[in-house]
């Protein structure tokens, strides 16, 4: 089984096709952004980016992205490039607190961003409603995705 991983191809070995693309990523990947909250698909701490659309990787079984491009927070920048501009906007805001929920809001934003660059308040926040911070940096996170937005402008 194949996969193009951060715009790289892989092959997941029988045995790792079994479990979910979290432990995929984190554990056989070593790419650890991704995060395991609630692992019920909730809380949006594991988002990762399929074909182009935010998916809950918890819930996710890394048999069902056979084929798939697959992206996660560390892909968004590339070797040694610049942030991606999401990135750069949540450190120019100082969005973090804890960052546990962090990796997935960003690539939650990123995937909104890319289908809709320049959402409505409405639509930023039917976009990243599925994504929970316990330190409550929703203010923050909203306000660096405008950002992102204005510079498109
Ligand atoms: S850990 Fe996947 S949605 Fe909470
Ligand atoms: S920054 Fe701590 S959970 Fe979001």
């Amino acid at each position: 089984m194949k996969i193009l991983l951060n715009n790289e191809n892989q092959v997941i070995p029988e045995p790792w096709r079994q479990g979910s693309l979290l432990f995929l990523l984190r554990d056989y990947f070593g790419l650890v952004g991704a995060k395991l909250g609630c692992g019920e698909g909730v809380c949006g701490a594991c988002t990762v980016i399929v074909d182009g659309v935010a998916i809950r990787s918890c819930i996710t079984s890394a048999d069902s992205v056979q084929g798939a491009r697959v992206e996660t927070v560390e892909g968004l920048a590339g070797d040694g490039g610049p942030l991606h501009p999401v990135q750069q906007a949540w450190l120019d805001h100082a969005v973090p607190q804890c960052g546990y929920c962090q990796a997935g809001q960003i690539m939650s934003a990123v995937a909104l961003l890319r289908e809709n660059a320049q959402p409505t308040s409405d639509e930023v926040e039917d976009a990243m409603e599925g994504n929970l911070c316990r330190c409550g940096t929703y203010q923050r996170i909203r306000a660096a995705i405008h950002s992102v937005a204005e510079v498109k402008r």
